[in-house]
């Protein structure tokens, strides 16, 4: 082993301190000093310095908090003063209640100045300190004694390894709670899921689940925070007299404590601060179940004590509840706008969040099978933050044995065209979408979408208007329109009728590959669509073609041929092509090209200024033929389109003998094959 230069040790010293520095800053005071970047980069500088000179690392090293792969035994750790629980208050009445008891023990009759804090939904945890250095860490257990979790509470970042500044007592314990803020929940149950594991059910679950963790480098994983909520010290004269200035000193210590903490003088400002923090719940950036009202002065809590196993000087007014257990009465099946097919659980109403709720998401036919929900089950159901309530878990033991197991139906509840599930897909969909009603508005707005048929004038506004005035369900319907029809609508005027109805008009005779986008098959986007119409030619070719004709065509796959069979299988569909055809509609027919396009495989360059088209659209109807449009020209250019006012692009295909079209040229070409 190579002993470190000084240099080494010095940088290994100023490495550790301004990664300390930046972790307080980001944990504690909630404001980064460098990005992200910068802060990895230095920690791996330290790591290979400590790679390459073990004897440089140290206990309190920001390096040690990625854990170890040793298992923890999480022996038993009996608690110095035992870790209280705290009374609960579920009505202004009982917070009332708290305070003149409070009052009368005290013997006051002015208003308690009490300190407000948010309380957390996680686990509480006691951390020691000696001579400033982390030494152990603990769980709550029974009050009286819990496990030792020293391991994993180093990983967790907002937990200093050593406490910040001078005249630090020689024994200090903080006391707080680990959680798990609702970012770092998403993503790590999507991480689970991705992984095919179990995911945790909340926050609190996930926070508990990783701390019981054996390895710590897992834990080191889990995006864990610490809160501080109280101190103790060897000698009580080394702290403040209030908890307010005593968490402050904690705060200067290198906890975090929270950002929502404040003061109240008397019960009507607790309850103040009890209803502006319920207003913020659920955009906090994680989970409370309540706020915590304390004593401030510390000596009045002395005067206060105990009784049984809660402190007379501490209440905990709660929250509704966002988990509660109901019953699915039954699962019922609804139609998105684009024809996802989305299983709703109804159930008994219960109270949750803040809300009755009687309806919960399902999500789709495999989330069922993860919960593996039935009807008839009891099930926990969770609102929490985001407004859209959600099954989170069954419990089994509650099941009835009359319970029904969850079918996805084989027609669409709203039109009754077949549901198609795609392998390999979560999602299953009706394939009824010229037709459903359910995805009617969003048809017609594709249909006349720019890139579909283009109808200026039919947006999402008078789509709307159309299909909720009835006048319009099928985008067949739109042909049948007048002037008068639409004149009857408020706020159309007598000009913007004339253009849309002309608009409408103008749209009678697409070409076929835009007819054919615009029906708006899943998946089947714009160059898909002109495949198949350069392939089939015709749009019954298209709807007669099977499987294996389908697939012979580039850019469509098993999943692309599976949508177009089915769409072309539903008779709605089939009706409301047929009374497209009635209403004057005559899609285009095309030459048929048969995948062999007649400029695969060659590049193409466009220079100079075209007058008939933009550069635009000349590379789309070089691109439909199959060509590739590149900006320089090579010795492998097939083809150099020359406009007006060429330049070095002509001169280079010159030099190198590539052939060269003028605009004229190219309209002809394009002429040929029906694309001007
Ligand atoms: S004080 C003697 N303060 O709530 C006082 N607890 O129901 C004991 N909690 O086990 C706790 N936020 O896990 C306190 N600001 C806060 C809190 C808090 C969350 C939890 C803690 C405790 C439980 C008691």
């Amino acid at each position: 082993m190579s002993k470190p230069s000084a240099g080494s040790v010095k940088r290994a010293e100023e490495l550790r301190s301004a990664l300390d520095e930046h972790n307080y800053q980001y944990y504690v005071l909630d404001d980064p000093g460098i990005p992200d970047a910068e802060y990895d980069r230095l920690f791996r500088e330290l790591q290979k310095l400590e790679t390459e000179y073990p004897q440089l690392v140290s206990d309190d090293s920001p390096t040690r908090r990625v854990g170890s792969t040793a298992e923890t035994s999480f022996d038993e750790v009996v608690h110095r003063l035992p870790m209280l629980s705290l009374d609960n208050a579920f009505s202004e009445e009982e917070l009332r209640d708290f305070d003149r008891r409070v009052r009368e023990r005290l013997g006051s009759d002015n208003d308690i100045e009490y300190v407000c804090e948010p309380k957390l939904d996680g686990l509480a945890v006691s951390v020691h300190y000696e001579q400033g250095l982390l030494v152990r860490a603990a769980t709550r257990g029974d009050g009286y004694a819990g496990e030792d979790i020293t391991a994993n509470i180093r990983t967790i970042p907002s937990v200093p390894l050593r406490i910040r500044g001078r005249d630090v007592p020689d024994l200090v314990e903080v006391r707080g709670e680990v959680y798990m803020p609702r970012a770092g929940f998403e993503a790590l149950n999507n991480r689970l899921e991705n992984h095919g594991d179990k995911t945790f059910v909340n926050p609190r679950n996930a926070a508990a689940g990783s701390l019981r963790q054996k390895k710590s480098t897992v834990t080191a994983r889990r995006p864990l925070e610490m809160c501080a909520y109280s101190v103790a010290v060897t000698d009580d004269s080394l702290l403040p007299d209030t908890q307010w200035e005593s968490l402050q000193q904690v705060r200067q210590w290198g906890f975090r404590i929270n950002p929502e903490m404040r003061k109240a003088l008397g019960v009507s400002e607790c309850l103040a601060a009890y209803e502006e923090l319920m207003q913020k719940r659920d955009a906090l950036p994680y989970e409370i179940d309540g706020i915590v009202f304390k004593v401030n002065r510390l000596d009045y809590q002395a005067t206060l004590g105990f009784v049984s196993r809660a402190p007379r000087w501490a209440i905990a007014h709660k929250f509704p509840a966002q988990e509660e257990l109901t019953v699915i009465e039954d699962v019922e099946f609804q139609v998105g706008r684009t024809g996802a097919v989305t299983p709703v659980a109804r159930l008994k109403p219960v109270f949750v969040g803040g809300v009755t709720v009687s309806n919960a998401t399902l999500h789709n036919m495999d989330e069922i099978r993860r919960l593996d929900v039935r009807i008839g089950d009891t099930v926990f159901v969770r609102r929490a933050g985001d407004v859209i309530p959600k099954v989170v878990k069954v419990v089994i033991e509650k099941r009835p044995k009359t319970a029904k197991s969850v079918v996805l139906p084989k027609q669409c509840p709203v039109c009754d065209s077949d549901v198609i599930q795609i392998e390999g897909e979560v999602v299953a969909r009706c394939s009824g979408g010229l037709f459903c009603p359910a995805q009617r508005k969003e048809a017609i707005r594709h249909y006349a979408s720019r890139k579909a048929l283009d109808i200026e004038g039919l947006g999402d506004k008078w789509i709307d208007i159309l299909v909720d005035h009835a006048m319009v369900s099928t985008v067949a319907d739109i042909y049948h329109l007048t002037i008068k029809d639409l004149l009857r609508l408020e706020r159309m005027g007598e000009k913007s009728a004339s253009n849309l109805v002309a608009a409408i008009d103008r749209s009678r005779q697409p070409v076929l590959w835009r007819f054919l986008y615009a029906l708006g098959i899943r998946e089947v986007g714009e160059a898909t669509a002109k495949s198949l119409a350069s392939h089939f030619g015709s749009l019954e070719a298209v709807a007669e073609a099977d499987e294996e004709s389908l697939v012979a065509v580039q850019d469509v796959g098993p999943i692309v041929a599976g949508h177009i069979r089915s769409f072309f299988e539903q008779p709605h569909n089939l009706e409301t092509l047929d009374a497209l055809r009635d209403a004057g509609v005559k899609w285009q027919e095309e030459e048929i090209t048969a995948g062999a396009k007649p400029l695969q495989g060659q590049t193409w360059v466009l220079t100079g200024t075209l007058s008939e088209l933009t550069r635009d659209e000349a590379r789309e109807k070089l691109e439909t033929l199959g060509a590739k449009v590149a900006g320089s020209v090579s010795r492998k250019t097939a083809c150099v389109v020359a406009g007006e006012a060429a330049g070095s692009k002509l001169e280079k295909a010159e030099k190198l003998g590539v052939q060269v079209l003028d605009e004229q040229a190219l309209l002809e070409m394009l002429k040929e094959h029906e694309l001007f």
